[in-house]
């Protein structure tokens, strides 16, 4: 029995900081962060776009096209929660009136979220042949104005839809995993920025990637050569680089060039959109599916990274008519009707975001008609709303 993604849905903010102008506002090469970074843009959630309506609107891409009776699991994957008890799971289950005979709830280790969802709901529906899961990971990178972490914010969501005989990627069975506890990444209750040592974190990821991707070689009988593209993690594009050149070193020279042009498909939409988090790899995955012209029963290798930290190699195989089910030009036409901020506007929606809101004070956002958005708390009970 094949199980895997059928749809995937993506949503950023209608809102960008332009990466040359934080440099010039930061006396940065611009060089440092277009090519040393790898950022070219990052999308800006203003105090009306959190993790969850994010996560709607991401699944609403694909909401029309699936059987709203057949969905059995909702996870959602974030590191950005807007509640320390309710998942947001619910919210988005009755936003898009879902059936409410369903198993919904939250799952966290940091950007690896959304993959632990994945895995679960795989195995959901390898159990629940006749139901679906859908999966998100959805969040917002902030890590502070004028903090060497800033150019590698961003926020978005990626929904999947998971079942049986998928259309998009059948997950082949089996993966490698390594976890070790250490303090690479962190975001302590006390504070709206993340923690971190950015420098120790990408030797941890790289030192993740080579564990479990030799493992996972090793398990499933397989060699560099036989994959035809690996996406990556990738909270900064460089970051993802690295691991890529770890893949390609001493391999022949198609092989290098193969997984050197996939990667550049791959890096396409986080180069515009920023660090999603838990969404990362999955946005890479859907700028790989749409820039990289693959062909049906393509091996793609992709690695999961959390910090704290987790890591988790694994693999699967592009169904036939997987562009069918893709949305390119609804992916372009968000990321490029995005509104550039000036610095000045960034820092101040920035800070705006931080503070708390008012309770009973309603809200209103600039996105499009149909988008949905956090309106504000009424006694404490968070709304949203769509446009
Ligand atoms: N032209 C081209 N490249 C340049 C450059 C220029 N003018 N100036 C600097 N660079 C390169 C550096 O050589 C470096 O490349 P390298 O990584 O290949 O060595 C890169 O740009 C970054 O420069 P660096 O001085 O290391 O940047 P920094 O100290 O400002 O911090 C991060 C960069 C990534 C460590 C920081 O942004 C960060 O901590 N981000 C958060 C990372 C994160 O979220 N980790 C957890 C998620 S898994």
């Amino acid at each position: 029995m094949s199980v895997g993604i059928d749809k995937i849905g993506f949503f950023t903010p209608n809102k960008y900081v332009d990466m040359v102008d934080l440099a010039h506002a930061r006396n940065e090469d611009p060089n440092k962060f277009l090519i040393g970074i790898g950022q070219t843009a990052m999308s800006i959630a203003d105090k009306t776009q959190d993790a969850v309506s994010m996560g709607i609107n991401a699944t609403l891409r694909y909401m029309d096209k699936i059987d709203k009776d057949k969905v059995g699991l909702l996870i959602f994957g974030t590191e950005s929660s807007v509640d320390q008890s309710k998942s947001a799971s619910l919210f988005v289950k009755n936003a898009l009136n879902l059936p409410a005979s369903m198993r919904a709830f939250e799952v966290k280790e940091a950007c690896f979220g959304l993959t632990a969802g994945l895995m679960m709901a795989r195995d959901f529906v390898r159990v629940h042949p006749d139901q679906t899961a859908i999966v998100i990971g959805s969040d917002i990178a902030r890590y502070g104005i004028k903090t060497p972490g800033e150019v590698t914010q961003g926020a978005g969501s990626i929904s999947l839809l998971v079942k049986d005989n998928p259309s998009i990627l059948e997950l082949n069975d089996g993966h490698s995993d390594y976890s070790e506890d250490i303090n690479d990444f962190w975001r302590p209750n006390n504070s709206k920025l993340a923690k971190v040592d950015g420098k120790y974190s990408t030797q941890v990821y790289l030192d993740f990637f080579s564990k479990t991707f030799e493992a996972y070689k090793k398990q499933k009988n397989l060699a560099n050569k036989d994959f035809t593209a690996i996406t990556y993690h990738m909270p900064f594009t460089k970051m993802a680089l690295k691991a890529n050149r770890i893949a390609i070193e001493g391999q022949d020279e198609a092989t290098s060039q193969r997984l050197t042009d996939k990667f550049e498909a791959a890096k396409k939409w986080s180069s515009l959109v920023g660090n999603i988090y838990t969404g990362s790899l999955y946005l890479s995955l859907l700028s790989l599916l749409e820039h990289g012209n693959l062909k049906a029963g393509d091996l793609v290798g992709l690695f999961s990274y959390g910090s704290g930290a987790m890591g988790e190699f694994y693999s699967g195989n592009v169904v036939l008519g997987y562009e069918d089910q893709l949305d390119k030009s609804g992916d372009e036409e968000l990321i490029n009707s995005r509104r550039k901020l000036s610095i000045a506007e960034y820092e101040q929606i920035f800070t705006d975001s931080l503070a708390d809101p008012q309770d009973g004070v309603a809200l209103l956002s600039d996105e499009k008609p149909g988008t949905w958005y956090f309106a504000g708390t009424k006694d404490d009970i968070r709304q949203y709303k769509k446009i």
